[in-house]
């Protein structure tokens, strides 16, 4: 069912040599998203952020958000086919319609709803800090004034990290990178989603950091769509169908090894 579809950048690049006649035969296929097959849904996801959505073993696109996108698709009667895009280019591929949806851990903010609808809420995050093991200088917000902080481009983590003052922000392309750079030593603190840095924690992937203080907020993943996409209720009702009848609940309980919160 899952299938990963080239990327946007190699699907161009695919068009670009087929235009100059370097090959005989070039595949029709779906352009993806823009509705060009009513049963397929083309959905965005950035693939480095497990457990929400990363690359396998097998290379097969794995995690809480490509079950439930799955799951809802399964619902609402379509295939989802997934698109592998960088995160900040995700609000702009669904300005662009070049996909029918985005799921990627991806924050329902007031700034967001201004250019993409979101689905209801489907998954409560919130930011956390990370420093190094045994750092006992940072615990909060106001600790990080001065320091050097890596974040993920165009997330909230970077978005909140961007307002401390003094501080030296350093972006990168996923959220692994920026963790890895706290791991190196080369920053002070990482501001991401607190189940993305602690499962990177638990599972070994980034060794020696830790968790600090609080979560710095409270927020909502949504699926987003282009503004006025006709899939919004579709999407929303399958949604709440999974919760009703405990798939939703199953899916959670596999990524996170316990019982759902309240949404
Ligand atoms: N929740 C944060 C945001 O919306 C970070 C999401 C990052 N997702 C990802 N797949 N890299 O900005």
């Amino acid at each position: 069912m899952i299938k990963l579809r080239r990327s946007a950048f190699l699907k161009s690049a695919a068009l670009a040599v087929c235009t100059a006649g370097l090959l005989v035969a070039c595949g029709g296929g779906s352009d993806g998203g823009g509705g060009a097959d009513d049963n397929v849904w083309s959905v965005g996801t950035e693939p480095a952020f497990p457990p929400f959505e990363s690359v396998g073993e097998d290379g097969e696109l794995e995690g809480f958000d490509i079950d439930l996108m799955t799951a809802i698709g399964e619902r609402a009667g379509k295939t989802v086919e997934f698109d592998s895009l960088p995160f900040d280019g995700l609000i702009p591929a669904l300005q662009g319609a070049s996909i029918d949806a985005a799921i990627s851990g991806m924050t329902i903010t007031e700034e967001r709803q201004a250019t993409v609808d979101f689905s209801d809420p489907y998954f409560k995050a919130g930011l956390a800090i990370a420093v190094a093991e045994g750092n006992t200088e940072i615990a909060t917000l106001d600790d990080l004034e001065g320091q050097r902080i890596a974040v993920q481009i165009g997330t909230t983590g970077a978005e909140t990290a961007n307002g401390v003052p003094d501080a030296t922000v350093s972006t990168f392309d996923s959220a692994p990178l920026a963790l890895q750079e706290l791991a190196n030593g080369n920053v002070d603190a990482v501001v991401n989603d607190a189940p993305a840095t602690l499962d990177a924690i638990a599972t070994g992937n980034i060794p020696g950091i830790t968790v600090v203080g609080e979560l710095l907020t409270e927020e909502f993943y949504g699926i987003a769509m282009p503004q006025g996409s006709e899939n919004v209720e579709a999407v929303n009702t399958a949604l709440a169908e999974l919760i009703e009848d405990g798939t939703y609940a199953e899916i959670y309980r596999k990524w996170f090894d316990a019982e759902p919160p309240e949404l």
